[in-house]
């Protein structure tokens, strides 16, 4: 039976990723804060929890630990700030960068399995008011990129807008991308780990986002001023 273990399991993107594993049949190990949370998934998942603050040099051992040998590592446990870069404290940045690359890059080294996924966003394109949340994808999108030369197995999701507790607080305002269910991108998860593809944006037409981004980034960054 294929096994994975999954950060931030306890709740949103990570906890509808491990239903859908176990749903197909894989062993899944639940990792987050949130024991309650964690532990009911648990028993709906029949997986293990382990729970622990990834910041901490303790919390990252013990999910290392729990870890065991596992086929896949999922690297969903995330945190954002939006707002005017010169109001961010310096301290928040510190704690984003931490948890969105540093903790990914730390757990992928303690565990070392053959495949990882991580959950990146679409502001890896960057994104006015995210300056920090983008540049922490960014770097994990580079991350992913540069293991798959290490012969492991990468797959990097790049949601939009998902309704989970993330945007608590916040009012989401956008008519596009829309709003999508963490299920959707679980879903865009799973399917790409096991065909073994590398990326995908959430919802779909994203990518042509992305695309331009890249092929002409003056044209995009005008395109993203004037419709946001
Ligand atoms: N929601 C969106 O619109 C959206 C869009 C694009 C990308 N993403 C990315 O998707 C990922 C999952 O976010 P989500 O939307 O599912 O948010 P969420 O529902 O708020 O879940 C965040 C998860 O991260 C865990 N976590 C936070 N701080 C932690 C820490 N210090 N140590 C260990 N675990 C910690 C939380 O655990 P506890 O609850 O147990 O504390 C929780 O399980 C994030 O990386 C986020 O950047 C989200």
């Amino acid at each position: 039976m294929n096994s994975a273990l999954i950060t931030g399991a306890s709740s949103g993107i990570g906890a509808a990723t491990a239903l859908r594993l176990a749903a197909d049949g894989w062993q899944v190990v639940l990792a987050g804060r949130d024991r309650t949370r964690l532990e009911a998934l648990a028993e709906r998942t029949g997986g293990e929890s382990v729970a622990g603050d990834l910041t901490t040099d303790d919390g990252l051992r013990q999910v290392a630990d729990a870890a065991n040998g596992v086929d896949l590592l999922v690297h969903s446990a995330g945190i954002g700030w939006a707002g005017a870069f010169a109001d961010m404290p310096p301290e928040r940045i510190d704690e984003l960068v931490e948890l969105n690359l540093t903790v990914p890059m730390r757990l992928t080294r303690a565990v070392l399995p053959p495949r990882v996924a991580f959950v990146a966003s679409v502001a890896v394109v960057g994104v006015r008011d995210e300056d920090v949340y983008s540049a922490s994808k960014a770097g994990l999108r580079a991350f992913a990129a540069s293991l798959r030369y290490r012969g492991i197995a990468t797959t990097t999701v790049f949601p939009g807008a998902v309704r989970t507790p993330f945007f608590h607080g916040r009012d989401y305002r956008r008519r596009f991308p829309r709003m999508v269910e963490p299920r959707e991108v679980a879903d865009a998860l799973v399917d790409a780990v096991v065909r073994g593809r590398a990326e995908v944006f959430v919802p779909g037409w994203l990518t042509a986002a992305d695309r331009v981004h890249g092929a002409l980034p003056g044209v995009f960054h005008r395109l993203a001023r004037r419709f946001g």
